[in-house]
């Protein structure tokens, strides 16, 4: 199970009657949909609160139609290699719950996620599935030293010290970033001169690449709506002039490539 632990002192925290509770009776409800927020006000962020609504939204409308299927099934394919007992996975940045909630339908693991937006974490809870989400932010994860076998991290921002801290001696970081093709269709749509991915591993000082693996598949986008919902879950759609945004208006359809490269670490 998950190792969480109270973000005011860091003791053991155990879940009651809807309440999460230290030793030191530090509590923290949970909220409706089941997930609790552990950011205090000191790892609170300024003003940027992680991802909006709308941003969330489209990111489950479109993950669920499955056009990442070939991603999901080679961090399944990653894990059962790893051939770890029931291993404890942490989907940090974990969004809207979409890869925690494949994972856990298809291996016998614990799952926890978190994310620093709340509207992420409440439709994460909604998937009711057993698995444990709180609201928190990666610089200070509210997880007990060395309980994590698997810290999943896709797409979000890195934190070598955390990550490190968190998984076990014999754990694993799994980190997925976009490979250089990836959505370069829509990118060749929207812009005079698109650019590949530059397809960088995450900056880490002391972790130990174990292995890179590259997954590539082309999909077809099948509705004008699955291609808006895809746009505006890509930071693109916020950095796109309105009228290079119109110009997928008309479009009902699209083959495009997907691609994304997954790097293994160890500490
Ligand atoms: C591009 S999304 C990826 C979400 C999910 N991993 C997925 O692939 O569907 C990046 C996520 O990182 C979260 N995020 C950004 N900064 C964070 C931080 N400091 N701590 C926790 N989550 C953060 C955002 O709220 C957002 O949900
Ligand atoms: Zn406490």
């Amino acid at each position: 199970m998950a190792e969480i632990i109270c973000p005011v002192c860091g003791e053991l925290l155990t879940a009651t009657n809807r309440t999460y509770k230290c030793k030191n009776n530090h509590c923290f409800d949970m909220a409706k949909e089941g997930y609790v927020n552990l950011l205090t006000g000191k790892h609170k962020p300024g003003s940027e609160m992680g991802d909006n609504r709308d941003m969330a939204l489209n990111r489950r409308e479109f993950l669920c139609e499955g056009y990442f299927d070939a991603l999901v099934h080679g961090i399944i394919e990653l894990i059962k290699e790893q051939a770890l007992p029931r291993p404890v996975i942490a989907d940090i940045c974990c969004g809207e719950g979409y890869y925690g909630d494949r994972i856990k339908n298809e291996i016998e693991c614990d799952v926890f996620g978190f994310d620093l937006s709340k509207e992420m974490v409440r439709l994460a809870s909604k998937r009711k599935n057993g698995i444990t989400y709180f609201v928190g932010n990666l610089s200070h994860i509210p997880v007990r030293d060395s309980s994590v076998d698997i810290a999943l991290h896709l797409f979000a921002p890195f934190h070598e010290k955390e990550f490190s801290r968190i998984i076990k001696d014999n754990g694993y970081i799994i980190s997925v970033v976009a490979g250089e093709n990836h959505l370069f269709e829509l990118k060749e749509l929207l812009y005079d001169t698109p650019y590949k991915n530059d397809e960088k591993p995450p900056e880490t000082a002391n972790l130990t690449l174990l292995e890179k693996r590259k997954i590539t598949a082309r999909v077809h986008l099948k509705s004008n709506k699955d291609i808006m919902a895809l746009f505006k879950m890509t930071p693109y759609y916020y950095h796109t002039k309105d009228e290079d945004k119109a110009k997928l208006t008309d479009i009902n359809g699209m083959d495009i490539t997907t691609e994304f490269v997954l790097f293994v670490y160890s500490k």
